[in-house]
């Protein structure tokens, strides 16, 4: 069979990836898995087991267009405690991860030139999205405050003035990938306010809000700040419950929801593991959330505790007070990206700066996750990505 002259015009524009990420490395310090250390094995066997017993003959059938009605009830119920956004399940909807809920909505609101205002540096996957559908992404300054809405407002007037077409702020509210900071509450109204005066919709995400370790209380979620339709939300379990079940979700107003109707509701993730999930955090997600905090806190101690060891005094990084990761400055003209395969040739992969950048620059960055090994195997990974560095030049 011939393919080459079969496949679609429309495929989305390829966006490259350092091909060491692909690669299997003993020390994970590039990806947010769920925390293997408390997977509760158990605990969700014998949920599964009851909501199977209780519901199971759901499964024969498709289930409804937004996903297992449960499982929204009891998002909209945290929503409502934990993020001061009350809201109805009839505007949620259930996603494969959030990645899944994002790309649905790209997919209905973006076209090639569009202007969308992202953080400085932001969440590889959602970049990637908005790079294959062509969007002009603008990376807005941030600091430990979050997205400097004072600068926004100036570029979303600028973008207007040239006469493109701004169609939304996408932030990640909570623990910032990668950066790590949280918006603060000031910066939230104001950002809800310059989403209203403009009308640029705010795409809120806060897939890493269950994952305060320690430090100050969350600022609510903007999603409960606004009385406009102006703020779309996602987030997601995977996280939290594990990669592997595909579970995320999205809560959007009426006039998103009939838009996401005609193209996508009806592809609701595997019913199983919304029950499944929706079981377990109706039994356990105090106690389990409180689990997870501890040990991420540990991991986090031990990669702070290793960087202050290994790493020389011309490079920094965050402490942050909660989520998955670190970022790490490097001093001026290193190149994480280049270094990347000795890397993994020495069994540690993270993320290099660029890949957050639309522009794909700022090498002398890096990302490094610690939910996936345990604290003493991230003291040793820390060790040998030291070595490498040193080795490859890029400490200076
Ligand atoms: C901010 C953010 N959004 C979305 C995702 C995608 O997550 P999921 O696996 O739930 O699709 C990630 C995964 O790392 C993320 O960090």
């Amino acid at each position: 069979m011939d393919y080459s002259g079969l496949f679609s015009s429309n495929m989305p524009l390829p966006v490259e990836m350092p091909v060491g990420l692909q690669a299997d490395t003993k020390y994970v310090f590039s990806v947010t898995y769920a925390d293997k250390g408390v997977f509760p094995t158990e605990g969700l066997i014998e949920s599964l087991s009851k909501v199977i017993r209780n519901e199971g003959t759901t499964l024969s059938q498709y289930p409804p267009p937004q996903g297992h009605l449960g499982m929204r009830e009891l998002i909209a119920g945290t929503l409502a405690t934990q993020r001061g956004a009350p809201t109805n399940p009839e505007s949620i909807f259930l996603s494969s991860g959030a990645g899944g809920a994002i790309g649905a909505i790209l997919d209905v609101f973006i076209d090639p030139g569009d202007v969308v205002f992202l953080e400085e540096f932001s969440y590889l996957g959602t970049l990637k999205m908005l790079l294959e559908r062509g969007a002009d992404v603008r990376h807005v300054p941030t600091d430990e405050n979050g997205m400097d809405t004072d600068a926004l407002d100036r570029m979303i007037g600028e973008a207007i003035a040239e006469g493109a077409k701004p169609k939304m702020i996408y932030t990640i509210s909570v623990y910032q990938n990668p950066m790590g900071v949280t918006l603060s509450y000031d910066r939230r109204r104001h950002m809800v306010e310059i989403a209203q005066k403009h009308g640029v919709p705010i795409f809120e995400n806060e897939s890493y809000a269950d994952f305060r370790i320690d430090g100050d209380p969350l600022p609510p979620a903007m999603l409960g700040m606004d009385d406009t339709d102006s703020v779309m939300y996602v987030s997601a379990y995977t996280k939290l419950m594990g990669c592997g079940l595909r579970l995320g979700y999205g809560v959007v107003p009426d006039p998103v929801k009939e838009s996401l109707q005609k193209i996508r509701f009806g592809g609701a993730p595997s019913h199983l593991a919304a029950m499944g999930v929706y079981q377990y955090l109706t039994d356990n997600r105090e106690e389990y959330i409180t689990d997870v905090a501890s040990s991420l806190r540990d991991s986090r101690d031990a990669m702070l505790g290793a960087l202050d060891r290994h790493f020389p005094s011309n490079t920094s990084w965050s402490k942050p007070d909660g989520g998955m990761m670190l970022w790490v400055e490097l001093p001026e003209g290193a190149d994480t990206l280049a270094a990347l395969p000795a890397a993994v040739e020495a069994d540690v992969k993270y993320n290099p700066g660029p890949v957050f950048r639309a522009e794909r620059d700022c090498a002398n960055f890096l990302r490094l996750t610690y939910s996936h090994n345990s604290p003493e195997e991230i003291g040793e990974g820390i060790e040998i990505l030291a070595d490498v560095f040193k080795r490859e030049g890029l400490f200076g």
